[in-house]
C-alpha cells in the first residue's frame, strides 16, 4: 500500500462541536448556540439547556490534553475551525476579540509543539447569530465585507502558524440548509431561488476574496475549497436516470467549478434561465473569481447515493437521493460504499486536476465503554476499523490512479457533538469522551482500540493496511 512519504494523516473537528464554552473568553452567540437539535430543528430565541454544543467536549478547556493524544497517534495535521464569534462577537463590529484571538494562537502553538500543522476551516456551519439575524447571513451582499475584515485579522495574527486554510465547510450544503450553512433565517420554503443563488454568488466571492487576501499576507499558505461530496450512481441504465444524475452531479460540481475554473458554467447559466433565477454580479466580482482560484479541493466523503425516475428516497447528511440495494448502511442509516471514496477522488481529479484533501471520512456509531482487562477502559470499536481500512484502501488505489492526494483527516477523531442530530451517542472518534446525550458524564477521555489501529496504520504510512 503506497502513501506518499509526506501524506497528511490526521483528524478533523469543528469549533461549534467540541469546545463548548460558548459563552467565554469573549465570544459572542453563534447559530449553533440555538440550534439545540441539529440540522432539522428550528432556532430557539436564546441558547437553551439542552443543546449539547454550549458545552460540546470542553475542548476549550482540554485541547492540550486532546492534542497531546492526537500527538500519540502520529497525526502530521489537526483540522479544526475557527468560531468567528470568538473573534467577531457580532461579526460587524470594528475590532476583534483579543482573547478569542489569543486563544487560537494557544492552540495553533500546541499543534505545532506536537509537530502537529494546523488545517483551518475558516467558517464551519458557525456564522455570528447576529450576523443571521440582523443582515439575513449571506443572503446580504454586506457579509462578504464582515468576511473579509475577519480572514484579514486571522490572517495577519496567524500567519506563519497556519499554513492550509479552507474557505467554507461544504460550501454546497447551503443549498439544502440555508440557515446551518449561511446563517440565512428565511425559511428555507420561502426562500427564493434567486435569493438562494445570490447568496451562494456572495459565498463564491468572499471565498475568492479570501484566497487573494490569504496568497498576499502568506505567500507559502495554501487555501483550499470545502466540498461535501457525494458520489451519485444512477439507479438503472434507463437514459432517464443518466441524465438525472449528470443533473445532480451539476448542482454539487457547480461549486468546485467555481473555485477551480473561476466563472459560472454553461449548465448553470441554462438552470438559471430556465427557472427564471436572476442574480447581480458585478464585472469586479467576476474578475476576482476568475483570478483567485484555490490551491486544492478538499472533500468530505461519508456516502454514495442512487438517482433515478423509481426507487426508495433516503436521506445522508443533508441530501437525500434513492437507495443503492448493494450496499449496507451505518446505524444513522448512512450507505457505506468505500469504494465510492476512490471513484470520487478520480472523479474530481478528472474534473479539476488539482490535488485533492479528503478532510471528512469516517463512521458514526454507538460504541460502548467496557473494560480493557488492565483497569482501564475502552471501546472495542471493529466496525470503525473496518470501515476506515476499506476506505483507506481506497484512497491507495486512487492514488495507483494518479491521483494526487494531500491527506486524509478523519472526522470527529474525537468523540464530539453530530452535526446532523447534535446527539453526543453519534460517535465516530478514535478516543471516546464520557458525555452522554442527556449531558450527564464526566468528560474524561478513552482510546478506543482504533486509537491503537489508527496509530499503526500511521507510523506504517499505511502500509499495514
Ligand atoms: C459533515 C460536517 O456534514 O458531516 C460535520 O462537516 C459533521 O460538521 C459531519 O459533523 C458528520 O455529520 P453528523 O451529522 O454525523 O455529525
Amino acid at each position: 500500500m503506497l502513501f506518499p512519504a509526506n501524506f497528511l494523516w490526521g483528524g478533523a473537528v469543528a469549533a461549534n462541536q467540541c469546545e463548548g464554552a460558548y459563552n467565554e473568553g469573549g465570544k459572542g452567540l453563534s447559530i449553533q448556540d440555538v440550534l439545540p437539535h441539529g440540522l432539522k430543528s428550528a432556532p430557539t430565541a436564546e441558547p437553551t439547556p439542552d443543546n449539547l454544543k454550549l458545552k460540546g467536549i470542553d475542548f476549550y478547556h482540554r485541547y492540550e490534553e486532546d492534542l497531546k493524544l492526537m500527538a500519540e497517534m502520529g497525526f502530521k495535521v489537526f483540522r479544526t475551525s475557527i468560531a468567528w464569534s470568538r473573534i467577531y462577537p457580532l461579526g460587524d463590529e470594528a475590532e476583534p476579540n483579543e482573547q478569542g484571538l489569543a486563544f487560537y494562537e494557544k492552540l495553533f502553538a500546541t499543534c505545532h509543539k506536537y509537530g502537529m500543522e494546523p488545517l483551518v476551516t475558516i467558517s464551519h456551519y458557525e456564522t455570528p447569530l447576529h450576523l443571521a439575524r440582523k443582515y439575513n447571513g449571506w443572503a446580504s451582499p454586506q457579509m462578504i465585507g464582515f468576511y473579509e475584515k475577519y480572514v484579514r485579522t486571522i490572517f495577519d495574527r496567524y500567519k506563519g502558524q497556519v499554513k492550509y486554510w479552507l474557505t467554507f465547510n461544504e460550501i454546497n450544503s447551503v443549498l439544502h440548509s440555508p440557515f446551518m450553512s449561511g446563517g440565512i433565517v428565511t425559511p428555507q420554503e420561502e426562500l427564493s431561488l434567486s435569493d438562494l443563488y445570490q447568496a451562494i454568488h456572495h459565498e463564491f466571492v468572499a471565498s475568492a476574496l479570501a484566497t487573494k487576501i490569504a496568497h498576499e499576507i502568506m505567500p507559502e499558505a495554501q487555501v483550499g475549497c470545502m466540498i461535501l461530496s457525494m458520489p451519485t450512481y444512477p439507479l438503472t441504465p434507463n437514459p432517464d436516470d443518466i441524465i438525472k444524475v449528470m443533473e445532480c452531479d451539476h448542482f454539487n460540481d457547480f461549486f468546485g467549478d467555481m473555485h477551480v475554473r473561476g466563472e459560472y458554467p454553461g449548465y448553470m447559466k441554462r438552470y438559471f434561465r430556465e427557472n427564471g433565477i436572476k442574480i447581480k454580479t458585478t464585472p469586479a466580482e467576476l474578475a476576482l473569481l476568475k483570478e483567485h482560484t484555490v490551491d486544492f479541493v478538499s472533500f468530505s466523503y461519508y456516502l454514495s447515493l442512487c438517482e433515478g425516475v423509481e426507487g426508495e428516497d433516503i436521506v445522508g447528511n443533508f441530501m437525500g437521493g434513492k437507495k443503492n440495494p448493494y450496499l449496507q448502511a451505518s446505524e444513522w442509516g448512512w450507505p457505506i460504499d468505500p469504494q465510492g471514496l476512490r471513484y470520487i477522488l478520480n472523479k474530481f481529479y478528472d474534473r479539476w486536476q488539482k490535488p485533492l484533501f479528503i478532510v471528512e471520512n469516517g463512521l458514526g456509531a454507538k460504541d460502548e465503554l467496557v473494560n480493557d482487562g488492565q483497569g482501564g477502559k475502552t471501546v472495542q470499536d471493529d466496525y470503525r476499523i473496518r470501515y476506515m481500512t476499506e476506505h483507506l484502501k481506497q484512497v491507495a488505489e486512487a492514488i495507483e490512479d494518479g491521483v494526487p492526494v494531500m491527506g486524509y483527516t478523519s472526522w470527529g477523531c474525537i468523540d464530539l457533538v453530530s452535526a446532523s442530530t447534535a446527539q453526543m451517542s453519534k460517535r465516530y472518534g478514535f478516543i471516546y469522551v464520557d458525555r452522554n446525550d442527556d449531558g450527564t458524564g464526566t468528560l474524561q477521555r478513552y482510546p478506543k482500540q482504533s486509537f491503537y489501529w489508527y496509530k499503526n496504520v500511521i507510523a506504517s504510512n499505511g502500509a499495514c493496511l
